[in-house]
């Protein structure tokens, strides 16, 4: 039983992004509580066996069991989808369980699917491994070239997926161009927009159809919870997305729908902070000696940078850059820093260095890794929340001990 808030839909549609952030998608119980209820329960009581017959139809609005749907997971699906300008958003335990659930969900042995090479090594897992085994065919193609992804559509190609900016090589894939060659199949385009966020990136407006976020990282912010959403159409949740969901589990914990929601109501500040330092970091890196190569979209340096003036509000979180001296000199530079920790997760507001060919792309050939753009002396720098001058202290300092 929840109490109508003040403020209607309309109204909320009516305000600013960082407002409905703040306010949109409450369900507020009639205590009245200010801070949004996290539901620890399994279950829901009927009034009666012909309530429990009738919300089993789908005549009464209401919840029947948490795998299928939470009250506070509800919150965090109504409040991402408001932000992200979707019709429906179905959260997810895991930013993975979003990816596998918005593929399997609308596929079928026979089916095709073109995908970007460069994508986030679980995803390509899904993709080229996974997917096959049930009888749907892959290709991978250079997401960057338009030609590659027209090249490979073929009559069964059911589905397109992408990631861009690409982890870790921050390179761009132009969403609205790959939407063009969907739409032209008849197919679905889906995009991982974990590194750009919903902040910096709207997808569904660059004309692709459904949306992917591991929540686990910037939604959260603070490196605590795993989470996933799923972001389309009533009609994809209505055709392919719900029953998926509904009868295979991957729901989310209220507990974590409850941390992703409060997540939401920074997620503008955090972003605008992490951003800056990370634009700064990457001026300041790219001068020093030791830094062969800076990646940074947002720099005029960046061989995509007009793609990601005019498809990004913003350079992002992440600064991608190579070290001189391969694995040894980059392992030496991880193992010098001090307030920049060693992690291979990202968007927390703790400053997170890897290396990817060691850890989150080890599993590739070298060739591989070389198709993909992944040098030895690559680091990934996933910029945090601390003060942008002790952030680049610890950074120089660290070059110097290379
Ligand atoms: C681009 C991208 N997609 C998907 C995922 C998977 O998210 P999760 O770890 O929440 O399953 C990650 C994170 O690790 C990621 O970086």
């Amino acid at each position: 039983m929840t109490t109508p808030d003040k403020l209607t839909p309309a109204d909320i549609a009516a305000l600013r992004p960082d407002t409905r952030l703040v306010h949109g998608g409450i369900l507020r119980s009639p205590f009245g509580e200010t801070s949004e209820t996290l539901y620890l329960t399994q279950g829901y009581v009927y009034d009666s066996a012909e309530q429990a017959e009738a919300r089993f139809k789908g005549d009464d609005p209401g919840f029947i069991y948490t795998r299928y749907s939470n009250p506070t997971a509800a919150m965090f699906e109504a409040r991402l989808a408001l932000l992200e300008g979707a019709e429906v958003a179905r959260a997810t335990a895991s930013g993975m369980a979003a990816v596998t659930a918005a593929l399997l969900c609308q596929l079928k042995a026979g089916d095709h699917v073109v995908a970007a090479r460069a994508l986030f090594g679980s995803c390509r897992y899904v993709i080229e491994e996974l997917l096959p085994r049930f009888g749907v065919a892959a290709t991978l193609v250079d997401g960057t070239d338009i030609s590659a992804w027209k090249a490979a559509v073929r009559p069964e190609t059911k589905v397109l997926f992408l990631e861009s900016p690409t982890n870790p090589t921050l390179e761009l894939v132009d969403i609205a161009a790959v939407a063009q060659v969907s739409k032209a199949a008849g197919a679905c385009l889906v995009v991982d927009n974990v590194f750009a966020t919903p902040m910096l990136q709207s997808p569904l407006a660059l004309g692709a159809d459904v949306v992917v976020y591991s929540a686990t990282k910037h939604i959260d912010g603070q490196g605590r919870c795993l989470a996933g959403a799923v972001l389309c159409s009533q009609k994809f949740l209505d055709d392919h997305l719900q029953t998926f969901l509904r009868q295979t589990g991957p729901s989310v914990s209220p507990f974590n729908a409850w941390v992703m929601l409060k997540g939401l109501e920074t997620l503008p500040l955090r972003i605008e902070r992490s951003q800056s330092s990370a634009a700064t970091l990457a001026d300041r890196l790219a001068g020093q000696a030791l830094i062969t190569k800076m990646i940074y979209p947002y720099r005029a340096d960046h061989p995509q940078h007009e793609l990601a003036r005019r498809q990004m509000k913003g350079g992002g979180t992440l600064v991608t850059f190579e070290v001189e001296g391969g694995k040894a000199a980059a392992f030496r530079f991880l193992n010098a820093l001090k307030v920049v920790r060693i992690s291979n997760n990202l968007g927390d507001a703790k400053s997170l260095v890897t290396h990817p060919a060691t850890t989150t792309h080890q599993r590739f050939s070298p060739e591989a890794r070389a198709e993909m753009g992944i040098s030895d002396g690559m680091v990934r720098l996933s910029v945090g929340l601390e003060h942008v001058d002790d952030l680049t202290d610890d950074l120089v300092r660290a070059l110097a001990a290379v």
